[in-house]
């Protein structure tokens, strides 16, 4: 062992002073691949083309500053917005980035006056457009420039071809599967063809700011494309959402390989790929030592730094220092306080960096074993959804737990049904709400190698970003409560009163349709903008009134005054509250899945062999106002 640490040192202190510097695989030649300009012209070019320079160069200040590969920026003044977006591919470094983004933008700014425009190299993507939504759609377009590139190399593989193209076949199919479920979309990696002299490269990135689903749908197109291109020793894919590439060349370095032998034993891909894994542990043996090496430089050059964040990185959160928290959320003071929920307060903070984020303080959490918070984390921090609050990192310290989150500064739900914002949204906001919840929750519930069961629906639980989207806060808490608070006997149980399924609130028993049912909860909220527990009608609270006016085929007498729908709404409207009624059905079977929901609210409609039958809980919720109070 003291020999082993010997050997590591003399090799650091050799690689330290640069003696054995490698080559830079990097290609930085910046020639565009693919150019698109947008056809229409903005209203005040003027005024457009002024915003659009000085959003690309906050931009390039963004990248540089930060030393991030990916950025977005955007300048409204005066009107003609525009929203600009680079993405680099991850094995640069933040100077070969910024010279590849430079180039992009002196040839985005030679095209004629338009509303957009976008520009693919081998290094990076720049687009800017005069609307939002390609953040998180990168598919979102308005002057149909939106298309695909495919390019496969005029090279064919020396090697036997069947060989060849069953490797590389396999491989590819490997990133294809592997990408998706990464923390941050992106994978590089390398592959020997047995019994030749060859090895090809790959990377496969997602947009950062997409989901799961979309990934995984571009991964899929992509594989399909590239595979089409074999015995070519070079192939390349882009749609807007993900790019992939390989090649016989090398063209990024060693110390950028990922890791993805993890997320392969994760997921069952097959037996094949099980066998390659074997074999490619012997082969990587020299390669884990080198990444090992790698990571302890990297250690010891941030440790010289002071920096706000430890270098600890469980897949894309970033383990804050107690200390910089207290200091971002000013000693975790009063005025900071952005809400109170059912683990803790939550607090606006102010980095460094001058990000602004959301820090959760958690109580009554069993901090038993700090790495059972953290395996939760790490759970919690591989989730992306556009429907899903993101979690940026963590802090555990003593007894101190914090979650660091996305902020949103327009608050929860409930602010615009009966809060401050009361009567703010339209129907079709609250429509598109409904929508993005149900899809959050499918994510959680289908679409995971884990099924996560909210179990604390509410509006309150529900975050609207600047454009309306909702964004669920708090999943994959309830797992850190203590076992006996997650059942009825004790005072607390994860639900909240209103919301709660009766088999959980009463008996404990959960299941995925605990959360099917209080989101039909939330859609009667969000149609009525009254409280599931505000006594509506007699004694009646929101759920029996709009089950008796049901059966009078009167449901539509719940819709909020506030809003003015027109026939065709009214229509929508009836049909969603039949869907919520199907939502919050007991027995519990009767209860549609979340992804079920989805396709209900795409089509207007309950599908399958369904019927609502009155609810017999009512009784039980009388009890429940008893027994278990708010
Ligand atoms: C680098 O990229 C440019 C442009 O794509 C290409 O013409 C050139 O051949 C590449 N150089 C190498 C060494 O691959
Ligand atoms: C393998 O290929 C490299 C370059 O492609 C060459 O330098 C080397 O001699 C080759 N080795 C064998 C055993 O053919």
């Amino acid at each position: 062992m003291p020999f082993m640490v010997l050997v590591l040192l003399l090799w650091l202190t050799l690689t330290n002073t640069g003696s054995s510097e490698s080559i830079n695989h990097v290609n930085t030649t910046n020639i565009p691949i693919q150019l698109f300009c947008g056809r229409n012209a903005p209203s005040n070019p003027l005024n457009f083309n002024e915003n659009r320079d000085s959003s690309f160069n906050q931009l390039r200040l963004n990248l540089l500053s930060n030393r991030v590969l990916y950025g977005t920026s955007q300048d409204l003044t005066g009107g003609d917005s525009v929203f600009t977006l680079a993405r680099c591919w991850n094995y640069l470094s933040v100077d070969e980035c910024v010279a590849c983004f430079d180039a992009a933008v002196s040839v985005l700014v030679s095209c004629p006056d338009g509303n957009g425009a976008y520009v693919l190299f081998d290094n990076c993507f720049v687009r800017y457009e005069s609307f939002v939504d390609f953040y998180t759609n990168p598919h979102a377009e308005q002057d149909a420039g939106a298309t695909q590139f495919i390019s496969c190399g005029n090279q064919s593989a020396s090697q036997l071809e069947l060989t060849y193209n069953q490797t590389v076949s396999a491989f590819l199919l490997e990133i294809r599967d592997v990408t998706p479920k990464i923390s941050n979309f992106y994978v590089a990696s390398a592959k020997e063809i047995t019994n030749a002299n060859a090895t090809v490269y790959a990377v496969a990135q997602c947009v950062e700011s997409t989901n799961q689903t979309i990934c995984e749908t571009c991964m899929n197109i992509a594989y399909k494309k590239l595979d089409n291109c074999l015995p070519s020793t070079e192939g390349r894919f882009f749609d807007m959402a993900c790019f992939v590439r390989y090649s016989e060349t090398q063209f990024f370095n060693d110390n950028k390989i990922t890791d993805i032998t993890n997320v392969l034993k994760d997921n069952v891909i097959g037996n094949s790929v099980k066998v390659t894994i074997v074999a490619s542990v012997i082969g990587g043996v020299a390669l884990l030592l080198s990444i090992l090496i790698s990571c302890l430089l990297y250690r010891q050059r941030k440790k010289s730094k002071k920096t706000e964040q430890d270098v600890d990185d469980l897949e894309g959160a970033i383990r804050y220092n107690y200390k910089d928290l207290k200091l971002a959320t000013d000693n975790f003071s009063e005025g900071n306080i952005l809400g109170k929920g059912g683990f803790g307060e939550v607090y606006k903070a102010i980095l460094g960096n001058k990000n602004i984020v959301a820090v959760k303080k958690l109580h009554g959490v069993h901090a038993r074993a700090k790495t059972e918070f953290e395996n939760e984390v790490k759970l919690i921090s591989i989730i992306r959804h556009r429907n899903l609050l993101r979690l940026l990192g963590w802090s555990s310290e003593g007894s101190n737990l914090l979650l660091v989150l996305e902020y949103i500064p327009n608050g929860s739900l409930d602010k615009f049904l009966w809060g401050a914002r009361k009567g703010t949204l339209d129907w079709t906001q609250r429509y598109e709400i409904i929508v993005g919840i149900a899809k959050g929750l499918a994510h959680l519930h289908d679409e995971l190698h884990v099924k996560i069961v909210h179990r604390d629906i509410k509006s309150s639980n529900i975050l609207l970003s600047d454009d309306f989207k909702p964004k669920i806060a708090d999943f994959g808490l309830a797992r850190l409560q203590r076992e006996d608070q997650t059942h009825i006997s004790t005072t607390g149980y994860a639900g909240t009163f209103g919301y709660t399924a009766p088999e959980y609130a009463l008996l404990g028993v959960l299941s995925d349709k605990v959360d099917t049912y209080s989101f039909g909860v939330v859609i009667l909220e969000t149609i009525s903008g009254r409280r599931s527990t505000e006594v509506v009608s007699g004694t009646d609270l929101l759920l029996e009134n709009t089950w008796k006016l049901y059966e009078k085929k009167m449901h539509l007498n719940i819709i909020d005054e506030m809003l003015d729908l027109n026939q065709d709404e009214q229509e929508q409207v009836m049909k969603i509250i039949e869907i919520a009624l199907l939502c919050t059905e007991s027995p519990v079977s009767n209860r549609p899945t979340m992804s079920e929901v989805v396709l209900m609210l795409r089509e207007g409609q309950l599908l399958g062999n369904r019927e609502l039958t009155r609810p017999t809980n009512f009784v039980h919720n009388q009890d429940r106002r008893i027994h278990i109070g708010t």
